[in-house]
């Protein structure tokens, strides 16, 4: 049994994360070997800002993962990424009619030749369906005959500055960057069972500095949104409106925080250094902000036309959802059921991963594994030790 080496880096805007792991996609499970964390500098609302500060944050994270090198997923989120459906049609030349995978590889070509602005280019092309001389539905057209193809796709694109700063920033500490990889889409492969995206459902990743979302029908991909507004505007909006730094804000949200103000008791206080503050004012000033970012999440659904396809309704991830009453507040603006979700199928003794924020990063080694260009094969895996896999994760690292 072989199964794939992967590595991932999730640039977030209040942490980094590094991750070297295996995944068995056949099964289904995700096995990590090493991780490092380090706080984010340089970054704002999902972009980078200051290359020299992101990249020292981005190398403090691969030194603590105790890898060196290597082709690497990246996270790429930020407002600058835009999404649509398209559909691009190539006649089959072929003497025998049948559909190969090279074939579709040029239909995904076709799709990023797609005119967009100069500054902009595709990050995905996410199939969605093929149409075959005129027959609707079709998921995986590979071996069957066709002589006029056509590919529904989703498309993601982003500036071309963003994106280059980003790989900038990673290649500056000596890893080569094998892909980059929407947010919200690793952050779904960690989070969504193949029924979720079968039923219809929407991933809503609450993050430091935005708010991602993916939704999902009939297991294929219909549309994607970053909002620019997470976890940070909360303890920002709370750091002001209490009058007190934002570190001491995020303590109070953390320890606290709840955005359901109409369950808070209008007379209770809560206690931070010595100091009382009113617990109902606080959750006034959560709740506006969570409001304000489930209202934005319901326009995107609404304007993407998918907002009554959802019947496995929202499921929240991300460290934002960790704040109190937000399943109840997206249920509520939201119209549909919400529950949180955290990476499944995680095996190894790196527990810490199995919490909503590592998601992305999760997600990164499950979409590494899943599409392809992965790194080498840990050949007879089962059967190996841990320690040894982490060796053999460094020397490939080390190029030995
Ligand atoms: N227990 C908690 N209660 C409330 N909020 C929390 C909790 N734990 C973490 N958060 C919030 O989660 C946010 C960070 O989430 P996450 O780690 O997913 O972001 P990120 O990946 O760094 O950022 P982004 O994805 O936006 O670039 C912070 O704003 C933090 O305040
Ligand atoms: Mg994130």
């Amino acid at each position: 049994m072989a199964q794939s080496l992967v590595y991932g880096i999730d640039v977030g805007t209040t942490k980094i994360v590094a991750l070297a792991g295996r995944v068995d996609t056949r099964r289904g499970w995700v096995e990590v070997l090493s991780m490092g964390e380090a706080p984010s500098n340089g970054l704002k609302r999902g972009v980078v800002v200051d290359r020299g500060a992101a990249g020292e944050s981005v190398a403090a994270a691969i030194e603590a993962c105790g890898v060196l090198g290597g082709p690497v997923s990246v996270g790429i989120a930020g407002s600058h990424i835009s999404s649509f459906n398209t559909e691009v049609t190539v006649l089959n030349r072929s003497r025998n009619l049948t559909i190969s995978n090279r074939f579709l590889k040029k239909l995904e070509q076709e799709a990023r030749q797609l005119d967009l602005h100069e500054d902009e280019q595709v990050v995905h092309v996410v199939p969605r369906g093929y149409v075959l001389d005129g027959s609707e539905g079709v998921k995986n057209p590979v071996g069957l005959a066709a002589r006029k193809i056509t590919m529904r796709a989703h498309v993601v694109s982003g500036a071309v500055s963003s994106i280059q700063n980003l790989l900038h920033v990673v290649e500056d500490c000596g890893v080569r960057v094998s892909r980059v990889v929407l947010e919200p889409l690793a952050s779904a492969e960690a989070c969504l069972l193949d029924s979720d995206r079968e039923s219809g459902v929407v991933l809503v990743d609450v993050g430091g500095g935005t708010t991602d979302i993916a939704t999902f029908l009939k297991g294929a991909l219909t549309h994607t949104a970053v909002i620019p507004i997470g976890g940070e505007n909360f303890s920002a909006d709370l750091a002001y409106g209490l009058k007190i730094p934002q570190h001491k804000s995020e303590k109070m949200k953390r320890r606290y925080g709840t955005v359901l103000s109409g369950a808070v008791d209008p007379v209770a206080a809560v206690k931070l250094d010595d100091r009382y503050y009113n617990a109902s004012f606080m959750s006034q000033i959560l709740e506006y902000r969570a409001r304000e970012v489930f209202e934005l999440v319901r326009e995107s659904l609404e304007k993407a036309h998918v907002h009554n396809l959802l019947p496995g309704g929202a499921i929240l991830t991300g460290g934002g959802s960790l704040l109190d009453g937000m399943t109840d507040l997206a249920e509520d603006i939201l119209g549909m059921r919400a529950r949180t979700a955290t990476p499944r199928r995680v095996r190894g003794e790196i527990k810490p991963v199995q919490k909503p924020q590592y998601a992305t990063s999760v997600g990164l080694l499950y979409f590494s594994a899943r599409h392809g260009e992965p790194g080498p094969k840990v050949k007879g895996a089962g059967a190996t030790s841990f320690g040894s896999i982490v060796e053999a994760v460094r020397s490939w690292f080390r190029g030995g």
